[in-house]
């Protein structure tokens, strides 16, 4: 049972610091959001996953939580967070939130007192290893931040300022760890189950989950941490049926399984890492540029596998881009930018968008980091609403207060010239958006066939199929001109075409070109 709005979700990613300044101190807040909103519903999309806007000391941009019931100051209150939800709903728009399980700041309350000598009800909220300068392997989840006060050294997460919740170890190897079936851990778990209710309750749609299968501890197999989100999402069943449940686990066929509706998946193809001095084969994301033009096969063909494997369990979570990566503008000329568009808004599963691809933003490199963001930072710029006004439009204050520095090349993309027409981007996913709302095979449970894929060659084909209606894709991310004989698309009808010539089955594709059609 998932909500049937999964079948139609197209997200939009909001970094909430980044995205709109109402109120002039520089900074991105949830007003600024609000005031966007027709912005971001005419986009065609009807979901929103904002990135943590929790009350924290920002050492890890929000994904250090000092407390987990509150809105930063810097963003706003509750109220205005209730609000948000209240607005977006009128628009029929979900707002999913982060839910940052595996860690808290050091400045989190249950941090607190967890550290102190005298036992409590935290006591048992974090990891503690009572020998000081014990820093465990340091491989895999087993590093400890030393010398840390009475209690000895802590368990982190991912930087030595986010201390690991304590949800237990599916296998224990010392006396300070407790295993995931003890009560004391079950406390724990009681908690973030409590701060996934207060978040519903006031009107979220659900959870993005941060570093979802890091809760417990030395579990090859991941047996017990599938056990501990099904029981989550028998809670979303029950009592949050419309709700929806994502993970950052990057491993679809373990996570659908663990009951997640989505999971993202890093075979996003264009983009999952950082443009690598030497390319990573794990990390295919050259495959579809234009320039350095590598074999499409490894890359594509994974995810179609992928697609296969798990249709019938959930979705997967297609990204043009996210606050950790570098922006799909990188990797790619405007034109090439498109074609990978028009395959994200192709592809089953659920697509999301991040703020400014939809306009071509692009990396900002060499940014003084941020926040801990480190070179992700260059992906967190401001959104540009219109080069006309000061900072882009994105707030009034003065340019040293603002977040990060807003790109004022004389060339960088604005939502103003969008507007009025002027961004092929911008109306590419416009028209793609809407095309994949009209059309039922376009649905994100609909089926895919790869019907074209060559080793070192251009383009790629496959048909979605749903309720009767069936549709060709073709891409063609390269700077060559392709041809492609298709005798099963000879009567293929265009729905959306952009530089491809039909003659009969045959499809003469310019450079970076797309075609939609219905067969
Ligand atoms: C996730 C977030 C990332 C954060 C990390 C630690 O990977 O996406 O931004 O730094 O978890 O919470
Ligand atoms: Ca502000």
């Amino acid at each position: 049972m998932a909500p049937q709005w999964l079948k139609k979700a197209v997200f939009y990613q909001v970094y909430p610091q980044s995205f709109y300044d109402s109120n002039g101190d520089g900074i991105g807040d949830i007003a600024g959001v609000i005031a966007k909103l027709d912005y971001i519903k005419n986009l065609g999309v009807n979901a929103i996953w904002f990135n943590p806007w929790y009350e924290s000391p920002f050492r890890d941009a929000g994904y250090d939580i000092s407390d987990f019931y509150k809105v930063a100051k810097r963003y706003g209150t509750n109220a205005d967070a209730k609000k948000l939800f209240a607005e977006a709903h009128k628009r029929g728009i979900k707002i999913v939130l982060d839910l940052v399980i595996g860690h808290t700041s050091l400045d989190c309350k249950w941090f607190k007192e967890s550290e102190k000598p005298e036992r409590n009800a935290y006591s048992d909220y974090y990891v503690w290893c009572p020998i000081a300068y014990y820093r465990g392997s340091g491989k895999g989840d087993d590093y400890f931040v030393s010398g840390w006060g009475p209690r000895g050294a802590f368990l982190a997460n991912y930087y030595a300022v986010q201390p690991a919740l304590n949800f237990g170890y599916a296998k224990i190897e010392h006396p300070w760890e407790l295993r995931y079936d003890d009560p004391r851990c079950r406390a724990t778990k009681e908690e973030m189950i409590r701060v996934m209710r207060y978040w519903m309750d006031m009107g979220a749609d659900g959870f993005r989950v941060d570093m979802a299968p890091s809760v417990i501890k030395r579990d090859a197999g991941k047996k017990k941490t599938i056990s501990f989100w099904k029981e989550v999402r028998r809670i979303f069943d029950r009592d949050y049926p419309e709700n929806v449940l994502i993970s950052e686990w990057f491993d679809p066929a373990t996570s659908l399984k663990a009951g997640f509706h989505i999971d993202f998946c890093y075979n996003s193809f264009w983009r999952c890492g950082y443009r690598p001095e030497k390319p990573d084969p794990k990390w295919p994301q050259m495959a579809m540029a234009e320039k350095n033009f590598t074999d499409p096969v490894p890359a594509i063909k994974p995810a179609f596998d992928l697609i296969q494997k798990t249709q019938k369990k959930g979705y997967i979570g297609f990204y043009s881009g996210n606050h950790d990566a570098a922006r799909l503008r990188y990797y790619g000329s405007e034109a090439n930018t498109i074609v990978k568009l028009a395959m994200l808004f192709t592809l089953p599963g659920t697509p999301f968008l991040y703020y400014g691809d939809e306009i071509g933003m692009r990396y900002r490199e060499n940014l003084t980091p941020k926040e801990g963001g480190e070179r992700r930072t260059g992906s967190r710029t401001p959104m540009q609403w219109d080069n006309a006004l000061v900072n882009a439009g994105f707030s009034t204050a003065a340019k040293e207060k603002l977040y990060l520095p807003v790109d004022d090349a004389a060339d960088a993309p604005c939502v103003a010239d969008a507007l009025k027409g002027n961004n092929a981007t911008y109306n590419a996913v416009k028209q793609l958006i809407a095309l994949r709302k009209q059309h039922i095979a376009l649905d994100n449970d609909a089926k895919v066939e790869l019907i074209y894929l060559k080793h070192r060659k251009m383009p790629i084909a496959y048909t979605r199929t749903k309720g009767g209606e069936k549709l060709l894709v073709l891409l063609n991310s390269s700077k060559e001109a392709v041809s492609v004989k298709l005798p099963e698309a000879v009567n293929a009808a265009p729905l959306l075409v952009e530089g491809v010539r039909q003659d009969g089955g045959t499809f003469h594709l310019a450079p970076c070109s797309y075609g939609i059609y219905k067969i």
